[in-house]
């Protein structure tokens, strides 16, 4: 039910720096990367760990484990060896009232890029 959580200021985001927050007791990856902000979970669909500790390579998020790459648009993994999408969330950025873009995730509503 819960709709848009406000996360922190865009500014606090370092480009192609993975970024770890929790919402409502979920760990959740922030990555920047070429002007945009994804929002996707933060365990690899492999094993449990941490894909915030994981590199940005070429829009993807490559799990520091064992190198698969997920998708930050769709969570897909784009190697093995994991074979499971990680959920992926709707993210928006909005100007505050002091004038500072800050960074908004939705985690009951997974991102579909490409389709609104
Ligand atoms: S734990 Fe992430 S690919 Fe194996």
């Amino acid at each position: 039910m819960s709709g848009f959580v406000k996360i922190c200021p865009l500014a606090e985001i370092g480009e192609d720096q993975p970024m770890a927050v929790e919402v409502d007791d979920t760990p959740v990856v922030l990555v920047k990367t070429n002007g945009e902000v994804f929002a996707m979970n933060d365990i690899c669909s492999h094993a449990e760990v941490s894909l915030s500790e994981g590199e940005v390579y070429n829009n993807t998020l490559e799990c520091w484990l064992h190198g698969s790459c997920f998708d930050l648009r769709t969570g897909k993994p784009t190697n093995p060896p994991a074979t499971q999408a990680v959920p992926t969330y709707r993210v928006k950025i909005e100007t505050g009232e002091d004038g500072a873009e800050q960074v908004y995730v939705n985690l009951a509503e997974s991102s579909e890029y490409g389709e609104s």
